[in-house]
């Protein structure tokens, strides 16, 4: 018997005894990949670990075709830690984060990294793809609204057909309500549970919803989770991680804080004012805005007056190719210019791809409207056309359109 327990206890440590060269319970999760303010040359990454972890590495370089063996070819860069203290239904959590951005990397090209620390564990290697540095280059993303209920159960699927639809997509575009209840840290765990290896392989992209904030305070865990560009409206630090732009060489991408546009005069203005500024000096041939509340909603009832007032006049005169919009859990896209409805202007989507439906009404600008619907949206812009194509959760394309650029503005062209 004692030797069965030796052999037993030779087993059970020699399996713990690999774990300091893999995984550990000490060892990273959440592992979250963002773009820098220049998508196609940086990221940055973030990752939880248990308080007793000290120390927060990345070890990254372009991608290798053979196994590591020598970590001098990589760069290792020291993570900053960060301690974020979070109150939900009475119970305060507090998390311990580390951040570190990679900047000045080669576009075009594969990479790869791992985080982590050689006492605690580390990560896995994982590899990312970086756009390639010009504008008429073909160029895809992923845009997905409110994933927001049964992550794990039933949002999963979604997201990860969308990956195997298009695996080389550069970024995920989230457009808000990413959980139920922002300030619930068991589901921001469903949602990285349902996302996996994807949240850390393609960078994402995500404007804040309503369901991210109580009492017009964004959940600590929204910046516990992403590290994205402070370069919104100066000085507005609650708006950081929530209004910001990103720029790839074919599309600039801004978020606007849907939420304190919708209970904030200050901060709506603030914002006016910071998107006029933005749209001015944008090069890129491609502008496409994000924010949670649609300019035109899918229903009557859930009409946003504020919104479209005080942006509306600005998409128009600096021609905003695209609004990719949640909040409305069902599918509406139409065109429109100053006029209103038509084939010209900016084309405003709304979508959903979590499981909560909301019926959709026959409402004028919509060229195309449906309920019950699980959805994500595959875009690629190649030289001078942006194609858009929507799927359903089982894969089927269900809408289709391209954006043709002309001198007298996008022409639209029905798939
Ligand atoms: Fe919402």
């Amino acid at each position: 018997m004692r030797l069965y327990f030796f052999l037993i206890t030779i087993l059970f440590c020699g399996l713990n005894g690999t774990q300091a060269y893999g995984q550990s319970d000490q060892s990273p999760s959440r592992i979250m990949l963002n773009p820098l303010e220049e998508g196609h040359t940086g990221v940055s990454v973030t990752w939880r670990v248990p308080m007793a972890v000290n120390e927060g590495v990345i070890q990254y370089g372009p991608a290798i075709p053979n196994p590591v063996v020598d970590l001098s070819i990589f760069e290792s860069k020291e993570a900053d830690m960060r301690i974020d203290t979070v109150e939900y239904n009475g119970v305060t959590l507090i998390t311990k984060n580390f951040r570190v951005k990679i900047d000045g990397l080669t576009p075009g090209i594969k990479y790869m990294y791992r985080v982590g620390n050689p006492e605690d564990g580390w990560s896995e290697w994982i590899q990312f793809d970086l756009a390639v540095d010009h504008p008429d280059s073909s160029f895809t993303f992923i845009y997905l609204g409110d994933p927001q209920n049964d992550l794990h159960s039933q949002w999963s699927r979604v997201l990860r057909q969308a990956y195997a639809t298009v695996p080389h997509a550069k970024f995920l575009l989230y457009a808000g309500d990413l959980v139920n209840k922002g300030y619930n840290d068991v589901e921001w765990g469903d949602w990285y549970k349902a996302g996996g290896f994807i949240h850390r392989t393609v960078p994402s992209i995500m404007t804040p919803g309503n369901h991210e904030y109580t009492n017009v305070i964004l959940s600590p865990l929204w910046r516990t989770h992403f590290t994205l560009p402070e370069n919104g409206p100066e000085g507005e630090e609650a708006l950081y991680g929530a209004c910001y732009y990103i720029d790839y060489p074919s599309v600039r991408v801004i978020s606007l804080d849907g939420e304190q546009i919708d209970e904030d005069p200050e901060l709506r203005l603030a914002q006016v004012e910071w998107l006029e500024a933005v749209l001015e000096e944008t090069k890129q041939p491609w502008t496409i805005l994000t924010l949670h509340y649609p300019f035109y909603s899918t229903k009557p009832n859930r009409d946003n007056p504020k919104l479209r007032k005080a942006f509306k006049p600005i998409l128009d005169k600096y021609n905003v190719d695209l609004v990719l919009q949640g909040h409305d859990h069902g599918y509406g896209r139409g065109m429109l210019d100053e006029k209103g409805p038509g084939n010209e202007g900016t084309m405003y989507v709304v979508s959903v791809s979590g499981p909560k439906m909301y019926d959709v009404g026959d409402l004028d600008w919509m060229q195309k409207g449906g309920s019950n619907l699980q959805l994500y949206q595959v875009l690629t812009t190649d030289n001078d056309v942006l194609q858009y194509r929507s799927y359903t959760a089982d894969g089927k394309l269900y809408d289709a359109f391209d954006l043709q650029k002309s001198s007298e503005g996008n022409i639209l062209i029905e798939k």
